[in-house]
């Protein structure tokens, strides 16, 4: 499995549905990326809880391209406190026809614990709950499991 980390979100142009017809080469190639994967991973934190302003605006950019729709995400939640923003993800996802593979979509406790990424691997309890969600994603993307 190949991850590609999408770094940005903060360099999309506002969105304008007068460009959607043609968008600016940045949208184009995330559109193109979202293309060419089998899934989307998304991890969002929680800001006033709901979705921060500037992953709003890569997903009301995605609303009317051909590469989202019918396309399998998981999401990843990093903190159980931050349920409205998971919420309402959901909702615009949901809206936008993704298929939210649910035993691919967790939360793990990662609020406030300071870890980086050789120390999340390094957790037993988190890196068994991460590796099942990746496997449960790849199962579901191979078709070995057919129902989210
Ligand atoms: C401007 C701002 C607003 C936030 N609002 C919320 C919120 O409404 N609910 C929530 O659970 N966390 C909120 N947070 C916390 C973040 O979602 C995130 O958990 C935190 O920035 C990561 O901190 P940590 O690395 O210490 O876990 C907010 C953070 C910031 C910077």
């Amino acid at each position: 499995m190949v991850i590609q980390h999408y770094l940005d979100v903060g360099q999309l142009p506002h969105f304008d549905p007068d460009l959607a017809d043609k968008p600016p080469e940045i949208v184009l190639a995330l559109r193109e990326l979202i293309g060419r994967a089998d899934g989307v991973l998304i991890s969002c934190p929680e800001y006033a809880r709901g979705i921060p302003g500037a992953f709003k605006n890569a997903l009301d950019w995605l609303v009317a391209s051909h590469e989202f729709p019918g396309k399998p995400v998981a999401l990843f939640n990093a903190s159980p406190r931050a349920s409205h923003a998971q919420a309402a993800l959901r909702l615009v996802l949901e809206t936008m026809s993704a298929t939210i593979v649910e035993p691919a979509s967790i939360t793990v406790n990662l609020l406030a614990k300071d870890m980086d990424e050789a120390g999340i691997a390094a957790d037993p309890q988190i890196r068994q709950q991460i590796v099942s969600a990746l496997e449960a994603f790849k199962g579901w993307i191979d078709g070995e499991a057919q129902v989210p």
